[in-house]
């Protein structure tokens, strides 16, 4: 297993329109578990196949409080159940440490396949149904922050800069050679 590298906002490469999976092959199932393990390090509770430089329909969502119950969604299709929208605190890995409302439907129908080629036919509502939706936006290369202000756009992208320069910081700093008061 693998630890994958997250494109950040405002790749390019994010706005990439994802292409269905054929066949659930041995290459689809690494990438699975890489993108699983993915999510955990990064400790988000959704991560689409897009975000890591994977242009398939693959989606990977966790919301137990364990972290034990990863969800796989392949080839999904997300239908709203309901005309009413919701506001919802969302939060991408890929725009780290930005926070903002988005409206939608709180109820949809997922078809999918699983990760064994099993068909996933179910009825949602509530954080699953909002992650899904976030997820499926990934897929078409839509991005939370798409749906706020210019303003909120121009901060996200300032915020995701700063936060991106400390990691690469504290990255090096953790490549120094072990202090002396550490042996
Ligand atoms: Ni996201």
């Amino acid at each position: 297993m693998a630890l994958l590298p997250i494109l950040s906002y405002p790749d390019p490469r994010l706005r990439t329109i994802a292409k269905p999976v054929k066949e659930v092959t041995a290459e689809i199932k690494t990438l699975i578990k890489d993108m699983i393990e993915t999510m955990y390090d990064a400790q988000g509770i959704g991560l689409a196949a897009s975000q890591v430089d994977q242009h398939l329909q693959l989606i990977v969502i966790d919301l137990s409080e364990n972290k034990d119950s990863p969800r796989v969604f392949i080839n999904p299709k997300v239908t709203p159940l309901v005309e009413e929208k919701q506001p919802y605190e969302e939060g991408c890995l890929s725009v780290p440490e930005v926070y903002d409302s988005v409206e939608r439907p709180n109820k949809v129908r997922i078809e999918a396949l699983d990760e064994n080629g099993e068909k996933i036919d179910e009825e949602v509502e509530g954080l699953l149904a909002v992650c899904i939706q976030h997820e499926m936006d990934h897929l078409n290369g839509v991005i939370f922050v798409d749906y706020l202000s210019r303003l909120k756009q121009t901060r996200a992208r300032d915020k995701v800069r700063k936060v991106l320069k400390i990691r690469e910081k504290q990255e090096a700093a953790e490549a120094q050679p072990q202090a002396a008061t550490n042996v």
